[in-house]
């Protein structure tokens, strides 16, 4: 296969003074993208301030390769954006990486520790890429991703404020890839699993050495890249392996016998076993479905109900 290559694109890394969107600049500068790397650069709670975009500049630098460094917050995403088009005239891809950590047990949780990491992860990735939003409108491209978590698909101890905004990343990729779609604006999550200072005391120490983020950069790469053919997806990556994830229901069951009986609590009850059977669960792609896929349930139960008080009707005569 051809080598799939960046020239001409300007790429904007937030958070990639280290770990995994170091990985991703890297990746992507020397396959010719010009890269902007964004860090404020502080600690893994986000406090205090040093140089780590300076340093990935350097490195790309050495390499040939074309790079600026940024150290506004994603908060003032803006700014970011400015920083491309200053330095490099346009911007195309977009990966909203930043993050960091506040755990605690929901009891002990702050409305600081709640707001902060809201504000790097969900906000943060709302003003970048609404900054960003225009420019791809207008030159009918962009390639943007979001940085979920596992703990936000499935929830972990200690982690509620940053897996509500890790979900509420999946939300905003979801709308923006419905928005986008008529401009080739594609907008796709990373639920990245890999060694860095966020992971060093969660991840078991073997699977620490493990679990390098340059394993998960060419994903990532490609999700950015132009002949990337999905949006709205999310790509779960770790350790070299690659998997889809996305919601399905279960097929369901009326709450009621006829639909002219009424739904009471305990009828619900009684029919619970079949609301949360999985057995023959089925994703829909999209809104629409959703409520057609009701309407058309609806429709059968209405037509099996009439079809049984006929035979009731039927066998009554006898
Ligand atoms: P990291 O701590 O090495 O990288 C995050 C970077 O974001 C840091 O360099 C930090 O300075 C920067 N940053 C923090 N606040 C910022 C702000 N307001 N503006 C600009 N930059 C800011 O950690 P890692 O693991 O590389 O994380 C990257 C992303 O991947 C994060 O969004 C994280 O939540 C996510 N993630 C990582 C996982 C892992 O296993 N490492 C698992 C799931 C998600």
């Amino acid at each position: 296969m051809d080598q799939l290559r960046f020239d001409g694109r300007v790429a904007i890394v937030t958070g990639a003074g280290g770990g995994l969107g170091k990985a991703y600049a890297l990746l992507l500068a020397s396959r010719g993208a010009k890269v902007v790397i964004n860090d404020l650069g502080g600690g893994r709670d986000g406090s205090g301030k040093s140089t780590f975009a300076d340093n990935v500049v350097q490195e790309i630098k050495s390499k040939g390769g074309i790079a600026v460094a940024d150290y506004h917050s994603v908060v003032e995403g803006e700014k970011i954006i400015k920083t491309a088009i200053d330095n490099f005239g346009r911007i195309d891809i977009l990966i909203n990486n930043a993050g960091i950590l506040r755990d605690k047990s929901f009891g002990k949780m702050t409305e600081q520790d709640w707001d902060l990491v809201h504000a790097v992860h969900l906000k943060g990735a709302f003003k970048t890429t609404q900054a960003a939003w225009e420019i791809f409108r207008k030159q009918k491209y962009g390639r943007v991703v979001m940085t979920s978590s596992n703990a936000g698909l499935f929830g972990n101890f200690g982690q509620a404020n940053y897996s509500a905004a890790k979900m509420g990343l999946v939300g905003l990729a979801n709308t923006l890839a419905i928005e986008g779609a008529k401009y080739n604006i594609k907008v796709n999550t990373i639920v990245p699993t890999a060694a860095s200072r966020l992971t060093e005391d969660i991840l078991p120490p073997e699977m620490f050495q493990a679990m390098k983020p340059d394993l998960i950069a060419p994903v990532v790469a490609y999700m950015v890249h132009e002949s990337f053919p999905d949006s709205g997806i999310i790509i779960d990556s770790t350790l070299g392996y690659a998997t889809k994830t996305h919601l399905v229901r279960s097929s369901g069951t009326p709450l009621r016998k006829k639909p002219t009986d009424l739904v009471t609590i305990e009828t619900v009850k009684e029919a619970w076993p079949q609301v949360v059977n999985m057995k023959n669960a089925y994703h829909l792609d999209k809104i629409a479905e959703v409520t057609v896929d009701l309407v058309e349930k609806l429709q059968d139960f209405e037509e099996q109900s009439r079809l049984d008080s006929e035979k009731e009707a039927y066998w009554s005569t006898y």
